[in-house]
């Protein structure tokens, strides 16, 4: 098992902080995803992976292109808010699974895959950008 110290950490007390906080750290991160979202130009027909999509924000900037996103996490408060945020938006072309993003098998189907501080936090990065 890896990554174990990490899914604590993220379905504990930063799990909650980040839920808390999210309305705050959307607003600050936003220049960096805007920049990011826009240079990445997903389009309607192509399929993103949001890598540690937290709450979110990332996702639904990708969404907003008409894409189909998947937005993978290990923190299940975290997924819950993003869930809760889709639905109360009728955002319909989004995806959210609680996933390991460094074990998982990835099929080459998908166009775009992004993170937004999502990728720093894996215990063997080596074997997961592999
Ligand atoms: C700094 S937060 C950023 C959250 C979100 N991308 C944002 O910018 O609002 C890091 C995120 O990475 C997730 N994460 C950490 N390790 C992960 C892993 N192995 N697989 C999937 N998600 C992971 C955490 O649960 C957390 O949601």
């Amino acid at each position: 098992m890896s990554n174990e110290a990490q899914k604590d950490f993220w379905n504990g007390p930063a799990g909650d902080v980040w839920v808390e906080a999210q309305g705050y750290m959307d607003q600050i991160l936003a220049p960096l995803s805007e920049l990011a979202t826009t240079h990445a130009a997903s389009q309607a027909n192509e399929r993103a992976i949001d890598v540690g999509c937290g709450c979110g924000a990332t996702t639904f900037a990708f969404a907003d292109s008409g894409c189909a996103v998947w937005g993978v996490d290990i923190s299940e408060p975290m997924l819950a808010k993003a869930k809760e945020r889709a639905k109360e938006q009728g955002i319909e072309n989004v995806a959210f699974s609680v996933t390991d993003a460094a074990s998982q098998d990835y099929t080459p189907d998908h166009d775009i895959v992004f993170s937004r501080f999502g990728v720093m936090f894996f215990d063997d990065p080596k074997a997961a950008f592999h």
